[in-house]
């Protein structure tokens, strides 16, 4: 106990800085307990599991008022000594459930001995995670049966986790019960289970649950994954549970592909075929499967050794892993079946891991803002900014997050594959060959570019060699882009998205396709490659899905009341790889200080990383995801101005002050009813 009694000896534990006076005697492990000190345990006190160690200072601590002598601490013991011969305890370490206090003392506990570790995100602004995992280990000593006493195995190896760790209400599947009993003799009646330590509040609650029985003390590390369920790929990081380390990640394409690149398409598929949604949820699953393989297989580890698993996705990727039709996601108002958080057994979901692995999914925010934005949300926390920060994971359909500590809001809005490179006449996937970063020169007109593969610009030696591979293929999302702002800030397009002529550019690339014009970004077909161009529909793709999503974007802004925020956060792969000045220069985003506009990388399986690593985390977004303001963008009238105004670039109606300051954009007005450098181009068209 904790005593007030000041001539008991004083414990002070660092980095905690929690401190309080104990009996002499009093095991460190207790006085931890007693202070909410986090300090580890899986063997409950027995000198078995080495998880307790700590390290004793000695000597003045002028700081905290104390002198620790030498004999603060009892005598090294025999279970300690025992752990060190066949393990070894690092020097100056002791087993904080074997030393006992004898007088004041100074504690450190090390990072490796706290439960709740903490996994230092790399981002200045990121948050890092508090390991709190849902599955865990508990070596438990087990009551023998008695002839007297009647009681069943299982009855007492609950009554002794309900004893030792507090764990009451605990389930088991059948194959716990059917290899318990031989397991049970054959550790003497002392076992280490994997405890499903559950969820007791919120929609995806869940019973604590023994997954798994070993005789004796058993040290095989747990793991869950964490996954990313996306339209194109699915993404996992297989994690250690224990340590929070990344063992292994791994990703493939979304088998569904096949029944449609978009989700519309896959919705439209299972509203035209008869079984549709079940064939994409057999799909699914089965990549599911094969990818969860090959991580364990990286890893060197069994699938059944994966015990819990987190899974983020769009409401119809939601639906259709989950088996359910996702017709009502195809019409207005876009209902979706649930979009509360769930836990499931993962066999209900056909996973091929541990059999009594649970799955835990987390919340959908709206009709068209699904699980993966709440894990953006988890993991980018709108909710505890003090300054006002738009999230936004672009994808088919951009979901958008506007909010600080005092609320937040959210939409989606339909801006279509064009940011990824589809509908773009020589769009393609980020894939090697494909160009990703462009200038263009404001005299010469002359383009340089990158190409994802090689780190070379066009223009510097060496660069046809470094891309012998691949060649040049085409032009991806980011690629696309950039193409389109610098051919803005070179007078190549006017503001409304028209294309120069030749002549009225000052350039050959220019040349007329159509009755619209086009530029050519590089031609590689002397020698049978293919001919690069942007052209004017290509033109007005990006206006669509720019302004989609910049009308989303200051539709919260109006709900906010406010013109202007403080930050920027692009999630997702694509923003990744965005850059920010041509962002605004399309008007893609919001005015804002460039060096506030910065990149989340995948923010959503983050978060998924989170809630499998911190099942605090589970409640957390599921309470935060309650108090998401939701707006429907189909249904604002302001949303139609504001995407008329947001399809000329940057802007027809808004100023963008602070991309003024940085940027001139020429003042150039191709729109010379039906002059459109047809003629003058079209000797020019296949110039290189
Ligand atoms: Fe397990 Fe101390 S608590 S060795």
């Amino acid at each position: 106990m904790t005593t007030n009694n000041t001539k008991d000896p004083l414990v002070i534990f660092t980095p905690s800085g929690k401190r309080g006076h104990f009996p002499s005697g009093t095991p460190v492990l207790t006085a931890a307990r007693q202070l909410g000190v986090d300090l580890d345990s899986v063997c409950g006190g027995r000198g078995i599991c080495s998880k307790c160690q700590v390290e004793p200072s000695f000597g003045e601590f002028p700081k905290h008022g104390v002198t620790v002598s030498e004999t603060a601490l009892s005598e090294w013991n025999s279970v300690e000594q025992r752990y060190d011969d066949k393990r070894g305890l690092a020097k100056g370490r002791r087993l904080g459930c074997q030393a006992t206090i004898q007088s004041d003392v100074v504690i450190d506990v090390p990072a490796g001995s706290q439960v709740h570790r903490q996994v230092v995100r790399k981002r200045a602004e990121a948050r890092d995670i508090t390991i709190n995992p849902a599955v865990r280990r508990y070596y438990v000593e087990v009551e023998q049966p008695d002839m007297h006493e009647p009681s069943g195995d299982l009855e007492r190896l609950r009554q002794a986790l309900e004893k030792q760790f507090d764990i009451s209400g605990i389930d088991a599947d059948l194959h716990v019960m059917q290899s318990l009993q031989p397991i049970l003799r054959k550790g003497d009646w002392k076992v280490t289970c994997a405890v499903s330590t559950g969820i007791t509040e919120g929609t995806g609650a869940q019973k604590p649950a023994i997954l798994q029985v070993w005789p004796g003390y058993h040290e095989t590390p747990l793991y869950g994954l964490a996954v990313d369920l996306g339209s194109t790929t699915i993404a996992a990081h297989l994690c250690d549970l224990t340590t929070g380390e990344v063992v292994a990640s791994s990703g493939i394409m979304n088998p569904q592909i096949r029944f449609g690149e978009d989700l519309m398409s896959r919705v439209s598929y299972s509203m035209m075929n008869d079984g549709g949604a079940d064939e994409m949820t057999r799909a699914v699953r089965e990549g599911m499967n094969a990818l969860f393989t090959q991580i364990a297989i990286e890893a060197e580890i069994g699938t059944d050794q994966i015990m819990d698993v987190v899974f983020v996705m769009n409401p119809v990727m939601h639906h259709l892993f989950l088996g359910i039709d996702p017709y009502e996601l195809g019409q207005a108002p876009f209902a979706l079946c649930t979009s509360e958080a769930l836990s499931v057994r993962a066999s209900t979901l056909g996973l091929a891991i541990h059999p009594s692995a649970r799955a835990y999914i987390l919340p959908s925010i709206a009709g068209h803002v699904g699980a993966d934005a709440a894990a953006v949300t988890l993991s980018e926390a709108p909710d505890k900014s003090e300054d006002l920060v738009l999230l936004v994971d672009v994808g088919t359909n951009a979901e958008i997050q506007l909010g600080n500590k005092d609320k937040v809001y959210a939409c989606s809005s339909p801006t279509g594959p064009a940011f990824e490179g589809a509908q773009i006449s020589s769009g393609q996937r980020a894939a090697p060959g494909a160009i990703e970063h462009l200038t263009i020169d404001p005299i010469t007109k002359e383009p340089r570019f990158q190409v994802i593969g090689s780190e070379l610009w066009s223009d510097e030696p060496g660069f046809a060699e470094s891309i012998a591979s691949s060649g040049i293929t085409g032009i991806c999302g980011s690629g696309i882009i950039e193409s389109v702002a610098e051919m803005r800030m070179a007078g190549i397009l006017d503001a409304s998205g028209l294309i120069g002529s030749a002549e009225q550019t000052g350039s050959s690339r220019c040349f007329a396709d159509g009755r619209t014009n086009s530029y050519t970004i590089w031609d590689g077909t002397a020698d049978g490659g293919p001919l690069i161009t942007v052209t004017n529909p290509d033109i007005r793709a990006i206006q669509m899905a720019k302004a989609a999503l910049y009308s989303g974007a200051r539709l919260l802004m109006d709900k906010f009341e406010t013109d202007t925020v403080d930050r920027v956060v692009l999630a997702g792969a694509f923003g990744a790889h965005i850059s920010p000045k041509h962002a605004m220069v399309l008007g893609m985003i919001p005015d804002c200080e460039l060096d506030k506009v910065t990149s989340a990388g995948n923010a959503a399986g983050t978060g998924a990383r989170i809630a499998l690593l911190n099942v605090a985390a589970r409640g957390e977004i599921e309470e935060i995801v309650g108090n998401i303001i939701k707006i429907e963008t189909a249904i604002e009238p302001s949303f139609q101005s504001h995407f008329v105004s947001a399809s000329a670039i940057p802007n027809a109606t808004e100023p963008f002050p602070i991309l003024s300051s940085i940027v001139t954009l020429p003042d150039v007005n191709f729109n010379t009813g039906g002059g459109d450098g047809a003629s003058s181009g079209r000797r020019r068209r296949r110039r290189g």
